[in-house]
């Protein structure tokens, strides 16, 4: 009785100064542990602490040979970005370069980088005409070609199986004016329309977890293009087709936004799918001049804007973390400086506006 009364004021003591300390922790837990509530360690006044704060991931595309080579590329990516994308190293060629041999270790090295910073990661792509590895032309009928499609997603899906956020299943399977590209897409000569369905289907029974996505360029507007693609997700929705999202890569020139990009993001949004921002970039004539780049910022903000006005954008993603490595010199000669950091890894003034932006969203 004595030893309890005599105890009793230290122990009162010590059970506030744990209190106290367990307050300290709970305030000062973004610093202390150094990881933010939501995902990926971007830390404030960041690309990917902006967007979490409007519930958003921010990502960039990303290449493994870079991350390996390249500190600054990574420290960028880590304490910018909040999501990543394989820029290559998920397209079939590199994940099944010869029938039924599959090669993961470059997407690997990606996941695990991504997981590692908890980083959000965009899938991208299993069905694509572009990027193929060259045995698939040559697979003779389309019921053969179909289960070699079954089989590629299904294989490249069980393998990244509870690591992917969101999946661009196919990737780029309508031209301009609406219609089936077709000259160039084996999928769609062998298979035929029906291609696309199929393959969701499929992607649904692989993963169940994971968001499934079609993504394309050039429907970043009310267009043929988007238009034939809004029909086709309002098809799927009324047959039962699985789909979860649509991506507009929204590689774009400067001072060419299209006006009604906000309102397209949002029909699409009204199907009951989520829309995201997938392959932003923005080019210009290079060496850039002054006016462009900050016509550039604006083009930035007005993107940014669209998504923010869009509940159900939940991603933008910009197609590479630097100019350095963008790939547009090379795929449109004399155009460039498309990204948010310069050569030098400096924030170019659209990156900075692309942050208030985000910032002001409340
Ligand atoms: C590009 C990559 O950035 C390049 O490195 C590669 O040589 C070609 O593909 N649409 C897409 C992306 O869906 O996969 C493309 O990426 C850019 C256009």
């Amino acid at each position: 009785m004595f030893h309890y009364f005599r105890q009793k004021p230290v122990f009162i003591f010590a059970l506030l100064a744990l209190c106290i300390l367990l307050l300290i922790v709970f305030i000062f837990r973004q610093s202390i542990f150094n990881t933010a509530t939501t995902p990926g360690t971007a830390t404030n006044g960041t690309l990917g602490a902006a967007a979490a704060r409007t519930g958003r991931i921010f990502g960039a595309a990303v290449a493994s040979s870079h991350l390996a080579d390249d500190q600054q590329y990574a420290n960028t990516l880590d304490t910018q970005f909040s999501g990543v994308t394989p820029e290559n190293e998920m397209k079939w060629e590199t994940t099944e370069p010869e029938r039924g041999s599959f090669n993961f270790a470059p997407a690997d090295t990606i996941v695990s980088h991504a997981q590692n910073h908890h980083m959000k990661i965009r899938g991208h792509t299993l069905v694509w005409y572009s990027q193929l590895a060259p045995w698939v032309k040559d697979v003779a009928t389309g019921s053969e070609l179909l289960q070699v499609m079954k089989n590629h997603i299904t294989t490249e899906m069980n393998h990244f199986k509870g690591k992917i956020w969101y999946w661009d299943v196919v990737n780029e399977a309508f031209n301009d004016d609406g219609s089936r590209r077709s000259s160039d897409n084996v999928f769609q000569q062998k298979i035929g329309d029906s291609y696309i369905a199929e393959a969701f289907k499929t992607a649904r029974l692989a993963d169940p977890n994971a968001k499934l996505c079609y993504n394309d360029y050039n429907t970043d507007g009310v267009n043929e293009k988007s238009t034939a693609i809004y029909n086709m997700v309002k098809d799927f929705k009324a047959r039962g087709v699985p789909i979860d999202c649509v991506g507009f890569q929204s590689h774009m020139i400067v001072d060419q936004v299209p006006p009604d990009y906000q309102a397209n993001l949002q029909r699409f949004a009204a199907l009951g799918i989520d829309v995201q921002v997938t392959e932003l970039d923005i080019r210009m004539s290079t060496p850039a001049s002054d006016a462009n780049l900050q016509a550039q910022a604006d083009n930035y903000q007005q993107v940014v804007k669209a998504c923010l006005a869009v509940s159900r954008c939940t991603d933008i993603t910009v197609w590479g973390v630097t100019d350095k490595y963008s790939w547009i010199p090379q795929y449109f000669p004399g155009q460039g400086t498309a990204l948010l950091f310069d050569d030098n890894y400096n924030k170019k003034a659209a990156c900075n506006v692309v942050i208030q932006t985000l910032t002001q969203e409340d």
